[in-house]
């Protein structure tokens, strides 16, 4: 029973995971430095969960900023073969507004400056890996059956755009991603699922619309109020999702 048979990562909004028990607290160091925070590691409806909050649990870690390299390693090296990303998203498809929960099925990089590699450092070998399908597809084909069995509302695909940030995108940056394909907009989600592929993790993304993206739905402008009290009405079925998706 000692296997951790899931590692979630959370994002904004997300710093515990409800209903952990007999949480063990890892403060760990890797090869790439050190993750976020500490990985608390506990009994979630009887499945052995690991968590980690991508920007701290005091959200002090701006996207751009994250060592995602050091949080996927460290979940790794605690035992970690499977990863459920949670992040927390605008809407940009009229099927993905505040509140829906997507896994979505491919994504599309608007990030820069960010190191998106485990071969960054000199002498280090170079990988090529295949990123057709970015996310793990039977990993996903997991979170859609999970989340049917705990009759959780999920939209289970979807295009995600992974944005600079911190700052939220413009009306016409988001028309852009729009045409390009993009159902949701977020922040975080690269370079975290190349690297997890280069690392050689199953990896998914649980995506939360907190908001409508700029331009979309009426066109209101976007607070950090509505963020989390979206975030906190969508989260409401996470646990059980989460612990099933551990179980299978
Ligand atoms: N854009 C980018 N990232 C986000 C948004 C958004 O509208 N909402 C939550 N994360």
């Amino acid at each position: 029973m000692n296997r951790i048979a899931l590692a979630v990562i959370g994002g904004t909004g997300v710093y515990r995971l409800a209903d952990l028990q007999d949480v063990d607290t890892r403060e760990v160091d890797t090869r790439f430095g050190k993750p976020s925070g500490p990985i608390r590691i506990g009994t979630l409806l009887g499945q052995r969960v690991a968590f980690l909050a991508r920007h701290g649990e005091g959200h002090s870690v701006p996207p751009h900023l994250i060592n995602y390299r050091a949080n996927l390693a460290a979940l790794q090296d605690i035992g970690a073969t499977r990863v459920l990303a949670l992040n927390t998203v605008g809407g940009i498809g009229d099927d993905f507004g505040p509140r829906v929960l997507a896994c979505p099925d491919q994504l599309i990089d608007y990030t820069w400056g960010r190191i998106s590699t485990i071969c960054e450092e000199a002498g280090s070998e170079v990988l090529h890996v295949d990123f057709g399908d970015p996310y793990t597809t039977m990993l996903r084909h997991k979170v859609i059956a999970a989340a049917r069995v705990t009759g959780v509302s999920l939209v289970g695909h979807g295009c995600y755009g992974a944005t600079q940030g911190p700052r939220l995108e413009t009306r016409a940056e988001i028309a852009r991603l729009r045409r390009d394909g993009c159902d949701l907009v977020g922040m975080t989600g690269m370079p975290e699922a190349a690297l997890a592929r280069e690392l050689g993790l199953d990896y998914a993304c649980l995506a939360i619309v907190a908001n409508w993206a700029a331009g979309c739905g009426g066109g209101e402008e976007i607070t950090m109020a509505e963020v989390l009290a979206n975030v906190e009405a969508a989260s409401n079925g996470l646990p059980e999702l989460v612990a099933e998706l551990a179980r299978g």
